[in-house]
């Protein structure tokens, strides 16, 4: 299940852009307030469906910084945190090569694993990473985004779990970059144009 964003009325009540951002953001995608709120939900469906055993929450650099800190303090669960290093080689809004920048250390066998990313797009990371995972047999592999954009999916992939199902827009903040720039928005925002146009003066 994910949250569909309304954009119609997500422009009449979204806030405006903070100043200091205003030449780089369009506009607000999603309000930290609704990451707060999406986020909380996420954690109590994973709880239900994960109680019982300890559980390995394997989580994509870089991206997922914000989404996962906030996803496992509302788990209220023992659990084993983990890193994959990936990354689409090249800046750029279009997802390149894949390039493994650091692997798996804990042991994953016959363990409940869930798989974290921030954002499932043409689908061709997670289509790499979970074979990799499925290969060290952990008794059960499910996938959490917190957001989902469909339209750009070129890979036969869903997650189980999706924060918001969002349109083909470029969006920043909230762990998510455009050449490593904007993790730090507390808000999920749409990248003005004119900044993946013209990268050089970013
Ligand atoms: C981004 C994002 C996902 C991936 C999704 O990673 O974090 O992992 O792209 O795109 P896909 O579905 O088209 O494969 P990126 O390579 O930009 O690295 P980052 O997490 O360090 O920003």
């Amino acid at each position: 299940m994910s949250a569909q964003l309304k954009n119609k009325n997500s422009k009449l009540t979204t806030p405006a852009v903070p100043g200091r951002w205003r030449k780089e953001v369009e506009r607000i995608l999603i309000t930290d307030a609704q990451l707060a709120r999406r986020v909380k939900i996420l954690a109590r469906e994973i709880e239900t469906d994960f109680r019982g055993r300890e559980m390995v929450v394997v989580s994509l650099l870089s991206g997922t910084v914000m989404f996962l800190a906030d996803l496992i303090r509302h788990l209220n669960l023992p659990l084993r945190l983990d890193f994959i290093g990936v990354s689409s080689y090249g800046a750029g809004t279009e997802s390149g090569e894949l390039v493994f920048t650091k692997e798996l250390r804990l042991d994953v066998r016959g363990r409940d694993v869930l798989l974290v990313d921030d954002i499932l797009d043409t689908g061709k990371t997670l289509s790499r990473v979970l074979p990799k995972i499925r290969a060290l047999q952990p008794r059960r592999l499910k996938t959490c985004v917190l957001l989902d954009k469909p339209a750009r999916r070129v890979e036969k992939i869903r997650a189980d779990y999706v924060g918001f199902a969002i349109p083909d827009l470029f969006v920043i903040g909230y762990g998510l970059d455009f050449a490593e720039r904007y993790r730090n928005l507390p808000f999920v925002g749409v990248l003005h144009p004119q900044v993946y146009r013209e990268p050089g003066k970013s």
